[in-house]
This record gives structure tokens, sequence and C-alpha cells, in this order.
């Protein structure tokens, strides 16, 4: 148990310092939450939500699996999207891969990693389906950053194509699902530009 007393110090110390700044943050935090965004991202500890885009509890909705996959058969993943769109009614839902990610890689393969290989296959078909993109690059790390992207444009579409989203654009209630990537090397966000906003940017 050793080991672990560090992580309860460090959680003292760490509600110290926001009490000092803020004494009823805590207080006025258990009474509600008010999330703008909705992040859907990667499990990768190189990769902790609020951290990179500097937001404190209270501020950030978080859904995370390994390479940020959005499958309509994931009862976990669905529920969490139903709760941010129908009753903090967030605005914004922000899918995040990263670059180097080891799912993605993982997925196009050819050695087995057991269960996991069953998760990652939707990346493998990904992958087949825009074969074509791959042949200009020569380096393995090109391709897999390359498909690191295409899967996050693939889970952009997978999020606008529920039906938590489609009901809410059908009964005028705004959101936008935006497509980023964080590069781990240098710890900086890209926004792909795969923004859809309505039923009409999916038809586009
Ligand atoms: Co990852």
């Amino acid at each position: 148990m050793k080991s672990l007393s560090i992580l309860i110090d460090n959680n003292r110390k760490w509600a110290e310092q926001l009490i000092k700044k803020q004494p009823d943050f805590f207080r006025k935090l258990s009474l509600q939450q008010s999330p703008d965004y909705l992040w859907i991202g990667c499990a990768d500890s190189r990769v902790p939500a609020n951290e990179i885009v500097g937001l404190l509890p209270g501020e950030l909705f978080v859904h995370r699996n390994v390479a940020n996959i959005v499958s309509h058969t994931d009862m976990n993943c669905l529920s969490v999207l139903q709760y941010a769109i129908d009753i903090l009614k967030v605005k914004d839902v922000i899918v995040c891969g990263h670059y180097g990610c080891g799912g993605v890689k993982a997925a196009i393969e050819d050695t087995s990693h057991g269960l996991i290989d069953n998760w990652l296959r939707s990346i493998r078909n990904i992958y087949h389906r825009n074969a074509a993109e791959f042949v200009s690059f020569s380096t393995e790390s090109d391709k897999l950053n390359k498909l690191c992207e295409l899967n996050v444009r693939e889970q952009v579409l997978n999020v606008a194509n529920t039906t938590i989203i489609q009901d809410a654009w059908a009964r005028a209630q705004k959101v936008a699902i935006h497509g980023w990537i964080y590069d781990i090397a240098d710890g900086l966000l890209t926004d792909l530009g795969v923004c859809i906003e309505s039923k009409n940017d999916l038809a586009r």
C-alpha cells in the first residue's frame, strides 16, 4: 500500500490548492455539473483530457476508450453521449485522437493481441477501405499517423449518425461534433476541420 499512499497525498495537496484559490469550489461543484463540452478520447495515459485543454473539474464531460472508438453497439459510449446531449445539453462534442496511438497501430499489425483485436477491428476496416491514401507514405509512422487522423474522422461521423445526435438535431437542439488530434511529442492539438453541425453537413 505504501506505493499508493503518494497518490492520496497528491490528492490532498491538489484539493488544498484548489480551495486556496476558490474556497467554495468543491461545495459548488457538489451541487451540480454543467460542462459545455463532451470529450471522446483515447485511454492513453499521455492524453489527459482536462489538462491538455486547461479545464477544471466540472468543465468537461469525458469518455475515453482504447483508440477513441464510437461504436453503435457500445452501450457505455452511447450512454455517456446520451447523458451529455439530453441532460447536460452540451453544445460541442470533441472526438480527439492522437498521433502514435498504440490501439490504431495494433489494429493494422499482423500479430494477434488477443481480445482487443475485436475492439480494434473497425479501425482495420478503415485502413483497408482507404488503402489508396497510404500508398504515398514511405514510413510506417507516417502511415500510422494518417490512420490516426482517418480514425478521428470516422468516429466523428459515427457520433453524428447516432440516434442521440440525429434526434437532437430533429428537435433543433444545437450540437456540433468536432474532430481533433493531439501530438504527444509536442503537447499540441490540431483541429482536423471535420466539424459536423447538421444533417446537411453529413450529406456532403
Ligand atoms: Co491511443
